[in-house]
């Protein structure tokens, strides 16, 4: 078994930074040293098959990105990575974790969208994986099928307020699958957004003749998340379940999870670096049909609002307790095109799965987090919220050797050019970032060093989730 000494870096984790060296024993970390300490021999080094010296650098765990969409099947198209060429990119950004989401089709058994994941995934992936399942129809069967899915390591559950007639549950369908939910133990994560009220402002702008990207998101106004946000609560409230927001973009959600919050509710949030950096003006509404590639649900928000300072905040005050990517990416060519001279039709999803870890360093260079805060938001807490810590997320003894070495004076340009998503452009084109990452590390593999892909398809192995580490 190889043995690695990474040696005089600043070790970061969610409660703390300093200086120490971590010892990588076969895929596991095996103990972390004060520098020079000789408890483990007098000349460690010699007795290491491979020293990393990561002097003035970072070394965090590996990034946990739990909320992607590889392959997912939209508006007459597929998301354009794969599970090989999405978590490379990943391991190119940091991330050494994705929780991707199972589909149930409307019509479908759980299982059997379930095994088609598992069938896409397997053999493919660089970075290790998990599944949440997304459930469209509820019914005795699919509630059955939940309690299985737990057993199994499929411990949350996404249901949609949106999409009507594709991905949409009723309330009732939601009260149902929250009940069950109380019951084993599973997360509830809630696309929240009023799909009812949308489809008749979307209806209402076409036959104005509002066809552009823009409007995508003036037809899902911010309040319409805010309410949506608060019935999810409510319900849950009334089926005594756990909630998880994803992809929360507006300050009336972030109300909505504050005051849940304030009552002791086992409520959680997520947001996205989209959410933070760019906005409804100046990217959806960008000249002609550039705005398409940033049509996303929850939508980019107004810039003459203030959504971007609350959610800075609410990552501060732990309102927002994770930050995850929504990485669905399609091309705009031949995907983001099919809604040209229809909004309505521009599949929705942002790629980003190779930036959140450097986007989020730049909330630490900016001030608005701590670097404490930037390894709890994009590893530990993730990994802790969705029953992967303490195997993932932390560097300590016993979890997987998933770290990565983070060069703060480096100055590296987001560009479509050079990143390595399966996509023909990039939402964060030209985006200046002080850091980037030096090596990452997955089970004691290195996957990238010097610039260079290390890994390969097959090393990114399933892993098998327990129940969230949040609730009592
Ligand atoms: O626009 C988005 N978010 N696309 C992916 C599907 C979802 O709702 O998460
Ligand atoms: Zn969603
Ligand atoms: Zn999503």
């Amino acid at each position: 078994m190889t043995r690695t000494l990474v040696k005089s870096g600043t070790v970061v984790s969610s409660t703390g930074a300093g200086p120490l060296d971590v010892l990588v024993d076969g895929g596991q970390i095996a103990a972390l040293m004060s520098p020079g300490s000789t408890a483990l021999g007098a000349d460690l080094e010699a007795g290491v098959d491979r020293v990393i010296d990561a002097a003035g650098k970072y070394v965090v765990p590996g990034g946990v990105d739990v909320h992607t969409h590889m392959e997912l099947p939209f508006g007459g198209t597929f998301a354009s990575d794969t599970f090989e060429t999405g978590t490379r990119a990943a391991a190119w950004g940091g991330t050494t974790t994705i929780v991707d989401f199972a589909v149930q089709s409307k019509g479908e058994r759980i299982e059997d969208g379930l095994a088609a994941w598992f069938a896409k995934a397997d053999g493919s992936c660089a970075v290790d994986y998990g599944f949440h399942m997304i459930v469209t129809d509820v019914d005795d069967q699919s509630l059955a099928a939940m309690d299985a899915l737990v057993a199994d390591g499929i411990t949350s559950f996404k249901l949609f307020m949106a999409y009507p007639g594709v991905l949409y549950s009723d309330d009732g369908q939601i009260l149902r699958a929250m009940q069950r939910a109380a019951g084993n133990g599973a997360m509830v994560m809630m696309h929240a957004e009023n799909g009812i009220a949308i489809e008749v402002l979307i209806e209402q702008a076409l036959e104005r003749g509002e066809t552009d990207p823009i409007h995508h998101g003036l037809t899902r106004p911010a309040v319409l998340e805010g309410e949506a946000t608060n019935r999810a609560i409510r319900l849950a409230e009334v089926a005594g379940a756990p909630l998880y927001i994803v992809h929360l973009s507006a300050s009336e959600a972030l109300d909505a999870v504050v005051a849940a919050r304030d009552t002791g509710a086992n409520v959680f949030a997520e947001t996205c670096p989209q959410y933070l950096y760019l906005n409804l003006e100046d990217h959806l509404g960008a000249p002609g049909f550039e705005g398409a590639a940033y049509v996303c649900s929850t939508p980019l928000r107004s810039k003459h609002e203030h959504h971007h300072q609350d959610l800075w905040r609410g990552l501060r005050t732990n309102d927002l307790s994770v930050v995850a990517t929504d990485h669905c990416p399609f091309c705009m060519k031949e995907q983001k095109e099919l809604g040209l001279g229809d909004f309505s039709k521009i599949p929705n999803g942002i790629g980003g799965i190779e930036h959140r870890m450097d986007l989020m360093y730049q909330g630490v260079v900016a001030r608005e987090i701590s670097l404490v805060r930037w390894v709890e938001l994009c590893a530990t807490t993730p990994a802790r919220m969705f029953g992967l810590f303490p195997q993932k997320g932390v560097i300590a003894p016993g979890a997987d050797a998933d770290l990565v070495v983070y060069d703060p004076n480096r100055r590296t340009r987001i560009s479509v050019e050079t990143h390595h998503m399966n996509m023909d452009h990039s939402a964060f084109e030209a985006f200046g970032i002080d850091g980037g990452v030096d090596l990452v590390m997955s089970r004691g593999r290195v996957l990238i060093e010097g610039g260079e892909y290390l890994g390969a398809p097959g090393h990114g192995r399933y892993v098998r989730r327990g129940l969230s580490q949040y609730l009592l």
